[in-house]
């Protein structure tokens, strides 16, 4: 049965999702159909295509009661929108079908583990939920909640206990979920289930102690290159590493697992992006055996710029490849980007002394990689340029650090605008590669050892790309045109 409020919202998104025209939406980065999108959700694999669902408030370009908004695809590029797949409209979820994942089960069924929420007075309760689908209609059990708070460990919060990640380890269920535990910090459950409606908590296995922020938001447990990776996006981290970011910050805990005691032993910790905008991170395990993990590109920071006249707001990350090497975690844009490449543009060996453009180096759908061969002082690239917008990354080779500046995007003052970072060069060389997609700029820094992303709120027309060089510079460069 379809509730009145999921009837409701897929006709709201079919009427004016078809106002909005390709051109005003990014290439090939995923947006809400119209209205609102925060987390990915459900990403998973079925039935030969790869479904991405969201955190989505049709009615608004602003956060408000959750559904689940819902698109497929061949090539995680090239999305094809389906109706929208959760409304709240259950008591138990009556306040948001909040985050989660998806799964298949043995018998070729798509299920969906989600967070409901409800309100009592000014009390809040969140608790886990199953619906089960064919990939574009999804029935919640009638034996939801099934993981509620006589589950939840004691001292551990029953309003701070959400998003979990399921996945079938070939003989049951399981399922991590992130909690808030009685130091006010985070954690993350583990449960398991044969049938998907009883369930187990096996135990909390790792929490933060107030060392790596509050709430733990949206955890995932999965094995990568002999380790154990479990990644978890806490809430007001306190921090003055550079490597990190206070506030919303997604981190990489690399480990191993402790079978009999279900518990992570963590060994470092990672940040995962250092931009400016990047949260809420999920993975999928694919059918040739990579690792992808997509987030969405935003902070809430600056999730309040919604740019006039647009009814959608928020996109994702690329889906990106995920590989441990040398105790770093790599990310790479999925290579299925590489079939999009059009027109090629390069230069070898270019000096550059001041400031300088090269021709046919512009544009704002670009895959755009930058060598930097040698350089005696801080060298810039400034792309999304016109008169007057620009932004940049600045490499300054003696204290090997780069810097995101987007102060002149035409995003207003007050928000995040630019960002530091100390990047691993060797011997002051450094690879950037950009995959610019007309609202947002991901940066890819040798080979993927690290990355930034960042959301741009500056018109088309700014196309241009410069370089400006202290001292000199030698680069290489290489230019795809996306189409
Ligand atoms: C993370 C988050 C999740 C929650 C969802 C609500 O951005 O706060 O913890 O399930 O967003 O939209």
């Amino acid at each position: 049965m379809i509730s009145v409020q999921l009837t409701e919202a897929r006709a709201y998104e079919r009427l004016h999702g078809a106002a909005v025209s390709p051109e005003q939406r990014p290439l090939f980065h995923l947006s809400p159909t119209v209205g609102w999108l925060n987390d990915p959700n459900g990403f998973s694999f079925y039935q030969g295509e790869y479904h991405l669902f969201y955190q989505y408030h049709p009615y608004d370009t602003n956060w408000g009661p959750m559904h689940w908004g819902h698109c497929k695809s061949k090539d995680m590029l090239h999305w094809e929108r389906l109706p929208a797949a959760l409304a709240p409209d259950q008591p138990y979820d009556q306040n948001g079908c909040f985050s989660g994942s998806a799964a298949e089960t043995p018998e070729g069924q798509h299920i969906l583990m989600y967070t409901g929420v409800r309100k009592d007075g000014n009390r809040e309760f969140q608790t886990q939920c199953i619906a089960v689908g064919d990939g574009i209609n999804y029935e919640k059990l009638p034996a939801n909640p099934v993981i509620t708070k006589e589950l939840v460990p004691p001292g551990g919060s029953f309003q701070d206990f959400r998003d979990p990640k399921i996945w079938w380890d070939g003989s049951q269920w399981l399922a991590v979920a992130g909690n808030r535990t009685e130091d006010g910090s985070g954690a993350v459950l583990l449960y398991a289930s044969r049938d998907l409606k009883d369930w187990n908590f096996k135990g909390t296995i790792d929490r933060s102690r107030n060392q790596w922020g509050k709430m733990w938001e949206c955890p995932d447990l999965f094995p990568l290159d002999g380790q154990m990776v479990l990644l978890v996006s806490p809430q007001e981290l306190e921090t003055s590493d550079l490597n990190f970011h206070k506030g919303y910050e997604s981190l990489c805990l690399l480990g191993s697992w402790e079978p009999e005691k279900n518990r992570f032993i963590r060994r470092s910790v990672l940040p995962i992006d250092q931009g400016l905008d990047f949260y809420a991170p999920q993975t999928l395990l694919a059918p040739d055996g990579r690792r992808i993990m997509v987030a969405w590109m935003q902070d809430w920071d600056s999730a309040k710029c919604v740019p006039e006249g647009q009814n959608w707001f928020g996109q994702m990350t690329l889906p990106r490849e995920l590989h441990i090497r040398n105790g770093r975690l790599i990310q790479q844009p999925v290579r299925e980007l590489e079939r999009w490449r059009g027109e090629r543009t390069a230069y070898e060996n270019v000096e550059v002394s001041g400031d300088m453009s090269l021709p046919g180096i512009f544009g704002r759908t670009l895959d755009l990689t930058l060598r930097l061969q040698a350089q005696d002082g801080p060298f810039t690239l400034k792309f999304a340029q016109d008169n007057s917008h620009f932004t940049a990354f600045t490499f300054q080779p003696d204290r090997s650090l780069l810097t995101l500046d987007r102060s002149h995007s035409g995003l207003p003052k007050g928000h995040a605008l630019s960002r530091t970072i100390p990047v691993h060069s060797r011997e002051g060389l450094l690879e950037l590669r950009l995959i610019l997609d007309r609202f947002s700029v991901e940066a890819f820094v040798n080979g993927g050892e690290q990355t930034l992303s960042a959301t741009l709120y500056t018109p088309q027309e700014a196309a241009g790309i410069s370089f400006q060089a202290q001292g000199k510079a030698v680069i290489q460069l290489e230019q795809y045109a996306l189409a």
